[in-house]
């Protein structure tokens, strides 16, 4: 059984959606509280036993690279000062044994051109693809109950939540056969449909253990009307040749990609947060019965 040592990271995306915000800043650098987006998706990776980390940049996100890196400046000055709990917080944005590998995707030509750009740091073996805009909450994290699930059915494995109908052309949307309460057999992933072409209201949520011939099914395909390659064709192309699962994974998911699930994610972090926990709680409790927010 091939265990699953590497992760994907594609942040090599426009961010169209949050402009002016990501004009010289990439999205997955959002903070959600005191946080940035991407720091969490390396945690629950770094949770799932990933040991190499392998980021698809582009344009504008050298600074991704910077917050991976060792920051002399900043350990300098909190040594310095004495403060040694901050001092512990940026020396362990990611554990020794973890490595970090970056590899430029040189135009946003979908996400599984991006992966191709990956295609030979990865190699010939099983790897996770995490989408840093999907934050996903669960206990375990939800790329590791991902790679039990893999490591159970040895086949490739997507994770999806159920969606609103009239949201399907936000996702990569799956149909097929389930097998028990979490666990269904694809037999079709399209990706955004429209709302009466959804074969179904289960969405694709950022997270993937896939095999290595997803690549092969990759370079196989020709990029859609948009111009864009896309992941989900890759995957239904690999439906003709093996099995795809879909995990219903246990736990929560907010898509920061939209300005709605960022402010979500925000407000639900923010309440369990130890130093904010009963100030915003109170805080925002007032608001809403007074329904005065600032404009
Ligand atoms: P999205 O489609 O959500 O990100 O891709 P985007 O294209 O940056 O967002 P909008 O639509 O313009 O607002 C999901 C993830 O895949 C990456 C993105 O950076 C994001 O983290 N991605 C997407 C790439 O790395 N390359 C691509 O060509 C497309």
């Amino acid at each position: 059984m091939l265990s699953v040592r590497k992760a994907v990271f594609p942040v090599a995306g426009f961010g169209r959606r949050f402009l002016p915000a990501t004009k010289a800043s990439p999205k997955e650098m959002l903070p959600v509280v005191d946080k940035p987006l991407v720091q969490y998706a390396v945690e629950e990776a770094v949770a799932a036993g990933i040991t190499q980390l392998i980021f698809v940049t582009g344009r504008g996100k050298r600074v991704i690279e910077d917050h991976f890196d060792k920051s002399y400046e900043i350990e300098q000055v909190l040594k310095l000062q004495g403060q040694q709990a901050l001092l512990d917080l940026v020396q362990n944005i990611k554990p020794s044994h973890v490595e970090c590998v970056y590899v430029r995707q040189p135009e946003p030509l979908g996400l599984g051109h991006a992966l191709l750009c990956a295609g030979k740091l990865v190699g010939k073996e099983p790897f996770a693809v995490v989408l840093a805009d999907d934050l996903l909450v669960g206990e375990p994290p939800v790329l590791a109950q991902m790679v039990r699930v893999f490591s159970h059915y040895d086949c490739s494995v997507v994770a999806v939540k159920e969606f609103e109908p009239e949201e399907s052309s936000a996702y990569g949307v799956v149909s097929g056969r389930y097998w028990d309460e979490r666990v269904m057999s694809i037999g079709k992933i399209v990706e955004k449909p429209a709302p009466d072409a959804a074969p179904s209201n289960i969405g694709v949520a950022g997270r993937y253990v896939l095999m290595p011939s997803i690549f092969r099914h990759l370079r196989a395909q020709l990029p859609g009307v948009n111009g864009k390659l896309e992941l989900s064709d890759g995957i239904q192309s690999m439906l003709k040749d093996e099995q795809v699962l879909a995990y219903n994974f246990d736990g929560t998911h907010y898509n920061c990609g939209t300005k709605l699930g960022y402010l979500k994610a925000t407000v639900d972090f923010a309440l369990c947060h130890p130093e904010l926990r009963g100030s915003f709680d109170a805080w925002l409790r007032e608001r809403i019965c007074d329904g005065n927010a600032a404009r």
